[in-house]
C-alpha cells in the first residue's frame, strides 16, 4: 500500500546478486510501484536488460543508450519524479562513488541529482565489506541520511562465508516502505502482543486457537516503519521475526502476562492483538496421558486477563484491544472497551484467523465507529495506527 503508485528507480550494479534484483522488480511491481531499472555497464554483463524491461514494463536505462540526447532528458525526468532510489545489489564501487561525490555514469549521476530517499542493499565479498574504506563510505552515506538494508551473513558467491550477502528481498521491500513512511510515531514506545497462547494438558497436548500472529506482526512492523520503538511479545507463530524491534517469544498466557506487564510501565501505546487463552488446565500432567479411560475430564481455571490488568494500572498509556466476536459485535466490543478502560477497540471475527485479509470495525472511547471494508492486514495495521496517532496527538 505504501509503495502503490510510487516511482522507484532501481539501480542495479555489477555483482552476481544482480539476478536477485529481478525478483525485487517483480515484487515491487506487484505492490503497485512503477519500477524504472537503471543498470550499470557491469550489471548488464550479468543480466540482460531485457529481463528487467519485461518484468518492470518500463524501458531500462543503461549507459549503452546514453548516446541519444532524448534518452538523457528522460533520465532526468525520471530522477525528478522518483519517490525513492533503491540500489540493489550495491557494490563497494557504487557505495564508494556515492560517498565521495563521484558521478561518472548514469546511475551515480541520478543518485547525486535526486533529492528523494536512497536505499542501498549492499552485496559483496566479506573482505571487501569489512574493508575500513568501505565501512567509512557506508558510515558517511548513513550520516547524510541514506538508508541501508543488509548485507546479511552467509555463504557468498565467491566461496567465502561471512557478511556480504544481499539482504532478503522482503527485507529490502520493508526498508523501502520504511523510507517512505511518515515518522509520526517517533518517540512512542509501542508494546504489541500477537499470536495464540498454548496451555499444556500434558507434554504433547495443549489448548490453543488458530491465531497466526499476522495481525499483530503487521502492527509491529507498521509502528516500527512509522518511527516507534517497538516491543513485540509473540505467542507461537510461524512468521518471520520482524527486524529492528525487541522480540519476546512466549508460549503460555502466564508467560505472555509476565512479559507484557514487564514492558507495560515504560510503554506509551499498547496494542493487544494476541488471542490469549482465557482458560488453562488446572493441572498439567508431567507425563503423556495414556488412553486408558473412556472419558477424560480436564479441569480448567481462568488465566489472568492481561488487558484488564493494564486498564486497572493505566498511567497515561494509549490502550488498544482487539475483540473477537461472533455475535452482537459492536455491543460486545463496546463492553470490553469500557470494562478494560481502553482508548480503542478493534472488533473482528474468527473468519480472519490465519488469513492475510480481515474485516474489522474500530470503536473509540467517545463512541466513534469506523467500519473498514475487507483489507489486507498490513493495511488494517496502518489504519489502526492512523487512529492511534490522532488519539495520542489530540
Ligand atoms: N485479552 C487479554 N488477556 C486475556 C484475554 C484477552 O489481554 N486473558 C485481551 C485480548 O488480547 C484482546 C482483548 O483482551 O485484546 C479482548 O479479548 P477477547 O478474547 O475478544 O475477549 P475476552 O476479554 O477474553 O472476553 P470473551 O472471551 O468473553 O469474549
Amino acid at each position: 500500500m505504501i509503495l502503490k503508485d510510487k516511482n522507484i528507480i532501481l539501480g542495479v550494479t555489477g555483482g552476481i546478486a544482480a539476478y536477485k534484483a529481478l525478483e525485487l522488480t517483480r515484487l515491487l511491481n506487484k505492490k503497485g510501484a512503477n519500477v524504472y531499472p537503471v543498470m550499470t555497464k557491469s550489471a548488464a554483463e550479468f543480466i540482460a536488460p531485457l529481463s528487467f524491461q519485461t518484468l518492470s514494463g518500463n524501458p531500462v536505462f543503461t549507459e549503452l543508450f546514453d548516446a541519444s540526447r532524448d534518452a538523457s532528458i528522460r533520465h532526468i525526468d525520471i530522477a525528478e519524479k522518483a519517490d525513492i532510489i533503491i540500489i540493489a545489489p550495491a557494490t563497494a564501487n557504487v557505495i564508494g562513488k556515492a560517498a565521495n561525490g563521484i558521478a561518472d555514469d548514469l546511475l551515480t549521476t541520478i543518485i547525486m541529482a535526486s533529492k528523494c530517499p536512497k536505499l542501498f542493499a549492499p552485496a559483496m565479498n566479506v573482505n571487501m565489506y569489512e574493508n575500513p574504506i568501505v565501512q567509512k563510505n557506508i558510515s558517511r552515506l548513513k550520516r547524510v541520511g541514506y538508508s541501508f538494508a543488509g548485507p546479511c551473513e552467509g555463504e557468498l558467491a565467491c566461496g567465502y562465508e561471512g557478511k556480504g550477502r544481499l539482504a532478503p528481498i522482503e527485507d529490502i521491500i520493508d526498508a523501502a516502505e520504511e523510507c517512505l513512511s511518515p515518522k509520526d510515531m517517533k518517540g512512542q514506545k509501542v508494546l504489541v502482543t500477537a499470536g495464540p497462547t498454548r496451555e499444556a494438558i500434558d507434554p504433547v497436548r495443549f489448548i490453543s486457537n488458530p491465531s497466526s500472529g499476522k495481525m499483530g506482526y503487521a502492527i509491529a512492523r507498521a509502528a516500527k516503519r512509522r518511527g516507534a520503538e517497538v516491543v513485540l511479545v509473540s505467542g507461537h507463530s510461524y512468521l518471520k521475526q520482524p527486524t529492528g524491534i525487541t522480540f519476546v517469544d512466549v508460549i503460555t498466557a502466564d508467560e505472555m502476562a509476565d512479559a507484557a506487564m514487564r514492558h507495560y510501565p515504560q510503554s506509551t501505546v499498547v496494542i493487544m492483538a494476541a488471542a490469549v487463552s482465557d482458560y488453562k488446565p488446572k493441572t498439567s500432567y508431567r507425563k503423556k496421558v495414556k488412553k486408558e479411560e473412556t472419558k477424560l475430564t480436564v479441569e480448567l481455571e481462568r488465566t489472568q486477563d492481561i488487558l484488564q490488568e493494564m486498564g486497572n494500572k493505566k498511567r497515561g498509556q494509549f490502550l488498544v484491544g482487539f475483540a473477537l466476536e461472533t455475535d452482537d459485535v459492536i455491543a460486545n466490543a463496546r463492553k470490553k472497551l469500557e470494562a478494560k478502560r481502553l482508548d480503542l477497540i478493534v472488533a473482528n471475527n474468527p473468519k480472519g484467523f490465519d488469513k492475510d485479509v480481515n474485516q474489522v470495525t474500530i470503536i473509540d472511547k467517545s463512541g466513534g465507529v469506523i467500519e473498514l471494508p475487507q483489507l489486507q492486514k498490513d493495511e488494517i495495521a496502518e489504519r489502526v495506527l492512523d487512529i492511534v496517532v490522532k488519539g495520542i496527538e489530540g
